[in-house]
């Protein structure tokens, strides 16, 4: 293999353990086989970004020489609708329904809305073009109706580097954060439009076999095995300095059952409460509900009321962008900015929002709040910029 350059938009490289024989059959499918469509599937936090992103990393560090005859993987484009700001939501749902269907267009309008088997096509061309700032790109192309063109050029784009034996590999990750609509889309666009030799790679919690997208070979994500969740728990614990005895990380692993973030959030909530053992967490949790179900509840339940409101709003915001109460946090956002800070502060404490996917949450929930008011009653929007700057 000569030195040749591989152009992608890969997430960072994160810590990967084991999970050995996963990537080997990943490998065996994309690259031996050809195999044009991968799913892999499986519970939240069983590792399927982490496993496909490090599959993904593997290829360009070491690109594969078992291709057949002259072709090379020349690209690896990432899509992903959890970096997406907003999911579209087609039931209104009383007044704030009707209020996020407004905004809902307006996004669209505006090139905000993004999701769409058009923007996976943007991004593909636009990662092969090499241009920067993928996501903007795309929403800018999607705009206007051009949805068909932006389509056509992407599986031009695919052919013409079929013909020169450039390979490509595309990961959608988490496909069901798309909506409906726009996975089957997706689904159709691959089906039909993704020529050989290309090989895409799709996540998703939930099943996914021949009886949804013709041809995929479909990988479950079952377990990680204990000897290797063992060693993530060493890890983690001694980043956060954290000691345990080796009976606690017998027990962190039995209540893990398997599910390397139930692992870390544990060691995480060790961290936060010093004093509470981990057989007191077990106790509590009695085997009624799965790890991360006991935990996110174990994390919630202390918090305030106002918190839990917070909370729950922030969560709906993140997965569909607009939420019922967003006039709930308007509200406090007036009545006190600096409350509205030690509230977050104190909801980050528990991780709960870092599980939700939520990082920069102050500026959203400002600006939907904004976007709100400035709907429902301009004259407030004053108020409220008066309120963030007294927070500076
Ligand atoms: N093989 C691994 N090595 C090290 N850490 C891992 C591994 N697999 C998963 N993890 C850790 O477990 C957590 C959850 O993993 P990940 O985000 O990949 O799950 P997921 O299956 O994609 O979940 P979701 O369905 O919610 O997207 C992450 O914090 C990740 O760091
Ligand atoms: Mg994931």
């Amino acid at each position: 293999m000569g030195a040749q350059k591989i152009v992608h938009n890969l997430p960072q490289k994160t810590k990967f353990l084991n999970r050995q024989k996963e990537i080997e059959n990943l490998e065996r499918q994309a690259v031996a086989l050809g195999r044009p469509l991968i799913a892999v599937w499986g519970n939240s936090g069983v590792g399927k970004t982490t496993l496909v992103n490090a599959f993904a990393w593997k290829l360009y560090d070491s690109p594969p020489n078992r291709l057949p005859a002259d072709l090379r993987l020349s690209y690896i484009v990432w899509v992903t609708a959890k970096t997406h700001e907003l999911q579209s939501r087609k039931k209104p749902f009383g007044k704030m329904g009707l209020y996020r269907r407004n905004m809902t267009r307006k996004r669209q309008k505006e090139g905000v809305l993004v999701g769409s088997v058009c923007e996976v096509c943007a991004i593909i061309s636009g990662v092969v073009n090499g241009e920067s700032n993928l996501i903007s790109l795309a929403k800018r192309k999607c705009l206007e109706g051009k949805e068909n063109y932006v389509r056509e050029e992407a599986h031009l784009l695919l052919k013409t580097l079929a013909r020169r034996n450039q390979w490509l590999l595309l990961v959608v990750d988490d496909i069901d954060s798309f909506g409906h609509e726009a996975k089957g889309e997706i689904f159709t666009f691959l089906e039909e439009e993704f020529p050989t030799p290309h090989v895409a790679v799709l996540t998703s919690r939930r099943h996914i076999d021949e009886t949804q997208i013709k041809g995929v070979y479909s990988l479950p994500l079952g377990p990680m095995p204990e000897s290797e969740l063992q060693k993530l728990v060493r890890e983690e614990s001694t980043n956060l300095g954290v000691r345990l005895s080796d009976k606690d990380i017998d027990e962190i692993i039995r209540f893990a059952q398997g599910n390397p973030l139930v692992a870390r959030l544990t060691v995480s909530m060790l961290k936060r409460k010093t004093g509470i053992s981990v057989s007191s967490i077990l106790r509590e949790w009695r085997g009624q509900k799965t790890g991360l179900q006991f935990l996110f509840e174990s994390l919630f339940r202390p918090l305030s009321d106002l918190q839990k409101k917070m909370l729950r709003t922030i969560t709906v915001l993140e997965k569909e962008g607009l939420s019922y109460d967003v006039d709930f946090l308007a509200d406090i956002c007036v009545a006190s900015s600096k409350r509205v800070q030690e509230e977050l502060q104190e909801i980050e404490r528990t991780l709960l929002l870092e599980v939700v996917g939520y990082k920069p949450f102050e500026v959203n929930i400002h600006r939907l709040v904004q976007e709100y008011i400035l709907q429902e009653n301009p004259k407030e929007i004053a108020k409220i910029e008066r309120g963030l700057q007294g927070r500076q």
